[in-house]
């Protein structure tokens, strides 16, 4: 997990969480925090190791920790923070040794995180996509009335 290691301690990724914690200091919805990467990564590692799917678990918590950052930049929207994030995770990633061919697989998971196509699990896109929807604790949750997911999305029972 060497190269994992130094996404978390990359100066602009420190950066990019820092914008984070400020923009979102009083957003009442789910934050996009240091503490929802991570939950994303097990997640995924679980859904990895139960699906026998056999990604590497530094590409797996690379996109997990990368997924949300568009979110620091001023100009973002719900649909286009997936790109932006993926855009701005290409220069941290190649800081941080991944190789080209690792970078745009990882970039490409990033981009497709928020398409709400993703269910099955057999690839890191789709691992990374449903992890991200599973993080989310909707059944204690106390403005999931006024959340924009649809019932359908919303995790009113906890699964794994
Ligand atoms: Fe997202
Ligand atoms: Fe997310």
């Amino acid at each position: 997990m060497d190269r994992v290691n130094k996404i978390l301690k990359n100066h602009d990724y420190r950066k990019y969480l820092n914008e984070l914690q400020k923009i979102e200091k009083n957003r009442k919805f789910c934050r996009h925090n240091l503490s929802h990467f991570l939950d994303v990564a097990r997640i995924a590692s679980i859904i990895n190791l139960k699906t026998n799917a056999q990604i590497d678990d530094e590409h797996i918590y690379a996109a997990a920790l990368l997924h949300d950052i568009g979110r620091a930049q001023p100009n973002f929207n719900e649909t286009s923070h997936a790109a932006i994030s993926a855009k701005l995770s290409e220069k941290i990633l190649r800081d941080c040794c991944f190789s080209d061919l690792e970078i745009n697989y990882i970039l490409d998971a990033i981009i497709r995180h928020d398409d709400k196509n993703l269910n099955n699990v057999k690839n890191l896109s789709e691992i990374l996509s449903v992890a991200d929807k599973l993080s989310r604790p909707c059944y204690v949750c106390d403005v999931k009335e006024s959340c924009f997911w649809s019932l359908k999305q919303k995790n009113l029972e906890l699964k794994i």
